[in-house]
């Protein structure tokens, strides 16, 4: 008697297995479109057809000069214990120039990285919290709009509880949040302003 209800609960579980496993292969399908799409626009570029560049190439030279947002100082860009600047740093520092902006990777990597050490006070999706909104149009410090400046401010910190990342974040770390930031900010853009309390 128990034999004739397994079967039937077998049919039940092969179709929900199925549609279960169709929703993964169209997930995956989806990942990988996206990410080919990444691809092939970075070796479209690579290819040096006279299209816009989404991939950098990344250079090397001098260290710009980095001033803290407050005190107006020089600072000390050294790697911090256990660092080694990559690349992507190395041509950050070098040129100003973030390359891990629009890069859909990094800024994922950018935005797990803000949530530990940021997000606690500029809130999850830095709406403004303890410290003050920064995916919005408005910077107490307007030099904040350019990624050099923005990076003076978290490498050197500014006022109050806006403590130095010097020595707690490496530069390829704070490039990475920076990417999130200015991407966070162009969606909310987007979408009208309206997650941002400064609008
Ligand atoms: C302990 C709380 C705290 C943490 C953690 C913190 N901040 Fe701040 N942040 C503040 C406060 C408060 C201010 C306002 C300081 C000021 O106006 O000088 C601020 C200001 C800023 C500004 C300037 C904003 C403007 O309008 O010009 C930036 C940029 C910034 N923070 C980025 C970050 C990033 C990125 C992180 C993570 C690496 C971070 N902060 C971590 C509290 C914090």
């Amino acid at each position: 008697m128990k034999e004739s209800q397994q079967p039937h609960l077998r049919r039940l579980r092969q179709p929900l297995t199925m549609a279960l496993g169709l929703t993964g292969l169209v997930m995956a399908a989806f990942l990988t479109v996206a990410c080919a799409k990444d691809e092939s626009a970075a070796s479209s570029s690579a290819a040096s057809e006279a299209q816009p560049a989404v991939k950098v190439a990344l250079k090397e030279g001098p260290a710009l000069e980095f001033r803290g947002t407050i005190s107006g100082d020089v600072l000390d860009v050294a790697p911090m214990e256990g660092e080694t600047f990559t690349p992507e740093a190395k041509h950050f520092l070098a040129t100003g120039e973030n390359p891990y902006r629009n890069n859909e990777e990094a800024i994922k990597k950018g935005y797990t990285l803000f949530s530990t050490a940021c997000s606690g006070c500029h809130g999850h999706l830095a709406e403004g919290k303890l410290g003050p909104a920064l995916a919005d149009e408005y910077w107490t410090y307007p030099k904040n709009e350019t990624d050099k400046g923005i990076f003076e401010t978290i490498y050197g910190g500014a006022a109050g509880m806006m403590g130095p990342q010097q020595g707690r974040l490496q530069v390829d770390e704070i490039i990475h949040i920076i990417a999130w930031i200015r991407h966070q900010a162009e969606e909310n853009l987007k979408n009208g302003g309206a997650a941002t309390p400064h609008g």
